[in-house]
């Protein structure tokens, strides 16, 4: 199975103007991409339109060369991995959330890969047990990265996952994706730190007024 992930000239049309003006990328399986760009040019609405989060005016996402369309919802979102600028929790505790999508497909998530997934995100096991929805923001994204990889995505969508950070969780995140990607999972990231795109280490996109290009 192939998991390239595509968007082939997204359009977005809010209020009447162009949010997304025939964005496209490719993504191909093990990449890295990291997109910069200014405050309102579109990268969190482009985001969501390559999770299938938002339908398109225009233009189409592909996965592994098929129409997203064409594909079974719940299946495109277990492939592809969607974490949002500010992640919500689902009701319960810490480790109920990270169970909760292994076990929507019949699988389940031991206690110790539990621990294992919060300590890789920077995140001492005690949260495991404390209730999801009162965390902080930035204990949130990193818990909602955990449970994104308790599903063992094909490509990792995230949009500013370092925004809520200090510098240092900031990039152990960072060096945790890295990591990721060199173990094959594909990674689109969108982030406001000059730094971290770099460190992620693959290409590097700009997004300016809805348009997406390589940064060379
Ligand atoms: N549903 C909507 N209706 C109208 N306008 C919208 C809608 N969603 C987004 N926009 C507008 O589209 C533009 C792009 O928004 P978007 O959130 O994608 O920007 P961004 O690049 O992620 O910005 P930031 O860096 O601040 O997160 C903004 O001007 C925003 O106000
Ligand atoms: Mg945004």
């Amino acid at each position: 199975m192939t998991s390239t992930l595509e968007a082939r000239e997204l359009v977005v049309v809010r209020e009447g103007r162009r949010i997304l003006d025939r964005a496209s990328i490719l993504v191909r399986s093990g990449e890295a991409v990291a997109i910069q760009g200014p405050s309102g040019s579109g990268k969190s609405t482009f985001a969501r339109a390559l999770a299938t989060l938002l339908e398109p005016d225009g233009g189409a996402v592909l996965l592994g060369g098929r129409d997203a369309r064409q594909i079974v919802p719940t299946q495109f979102r277990t492939r592809v991995a969607f974490l949002a600028q500010q992640p919500a929790m689902f009701e319960g505790s810490v480790v109920q959330n990270l169970k909760t999508g292994p076990a929507l497909h019949g699988e389940s998530l031991s206690d110790a890969q539990a621990s294992d997934l919060i300590r890789a995100v920077g995140l001492d096991e005690p949260i495991l047990q404390r209730e999801a929805r009162i965390l902080s923001g930035g204990e949130k994204q990193r818990v909602a990265l955990a449970r994104a990889l308790a599903n063992a995505p094909e490509v990792l969508l995230l949009d500013e996952p370092t925004a809520a950070l200090d510098p240092e969780a900031g990039e152990r995140i960072v060096a945790l994706l890295r990591e990721l990607r060199l173990r094959g999972l594909s990674i689109v990231m969108v982030t406001h730190e000059d730094a971290h795109a770099r460190a992620l280490g693959g290409t590097l996109y700009r997004c300016e007024r809805g348009r997406l290009a390589i940064d060379s």
